[in-house]
């Protein structure tokens, strides 16, 4: 038995991982039923993979936060103290999240190794670049897009895979959120 590893990640219609403007974290769409589900499948034991940029991003944003900010909502709270793996060359420990350790090397080669000896599933979020080549290495089974009602062609930045490799994607479950999100979740084939 291999863990299925799944990359989840939030978007905007046009694509993009971020933004410059002001919108928020969820470009200020969010709602009950998303914050709820997000919870939910957060609930599930499972252990999270991270890319060194988007670890440094989490830090930065929790030590900057007071109680009211998005990075404290509780699905945040309940992925932050999951077991965590951080995937880096540059970062040494101990790292400021409760339960993460640094692995040095490759992403391609740590996660081959996590999805064979991790007895729970995997999951990323965010780490763009890290599941890019995770996606063109056939590592990951499931992506999991939350697609937020923006288009942000003026402020958006960080598109989400730009320079992936070409994918066919079989949908395997979609759902639409506070009537206005939507969560596809695909499982992807490299296009040969
Ligand atoms: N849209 C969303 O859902 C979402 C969620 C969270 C964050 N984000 C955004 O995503 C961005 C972070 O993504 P990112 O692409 O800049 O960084 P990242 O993927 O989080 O981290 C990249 C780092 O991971 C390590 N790594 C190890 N093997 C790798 C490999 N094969 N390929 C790539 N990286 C590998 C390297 O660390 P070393 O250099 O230390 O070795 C590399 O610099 C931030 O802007 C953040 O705000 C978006």
């Amino acid at each position: 038995m291999t863990a299925t590893y799944t990359f989840d990640v939030f978007s905007s219609l046009d694509g993009f991982g971020t933004t410059s403007g002001n919108w928020g974290g969820y470009w200020g769409k969010q709602g009950p039923e998303l914050l709820a589900h997000r919870l939910a499948v957060y609930s599930e034991e499972q252990r999270m993979v991270f890319g060194a940029g988007t670890y440094r991003v989490f830090a930065r944003m929790l030590a900057a936060s007071t109680e009211e900010s998005e990075v404290r909502d509780a699905w945040v709270t309940r992925m932050r103290n999951l077991p965590a793996t951080v995937v880096s060359r540059t970062l040494d420990g101990p790292l400021d999240w409760p339960d993460a350790t640094v692995a040095s090397g490759d992403a391609v080669e740590v996660v081959a190794r996590l999805k064979k000896e991790s007895e729970v599933p995997l999951r990323s979020h965010g780490s763009l670049s890290l599941n890019r080549a995770l996606m063109a290495a056939g590592l990951v089974d499931f992506v999991q897009v939350t697609l937020f009602p923006v288009i942000t062609g003026q402020t958006g930045t960080e598109p989400i895979f730009q320079g992936a490799a070409d994918f066919d994607l079989e949908l395997l479950e979609s759902r639409t959120l506070d009537g206005r999100s939507q969560e596809l979740i695909y499982r992807p084939t490299l296009h040969v």
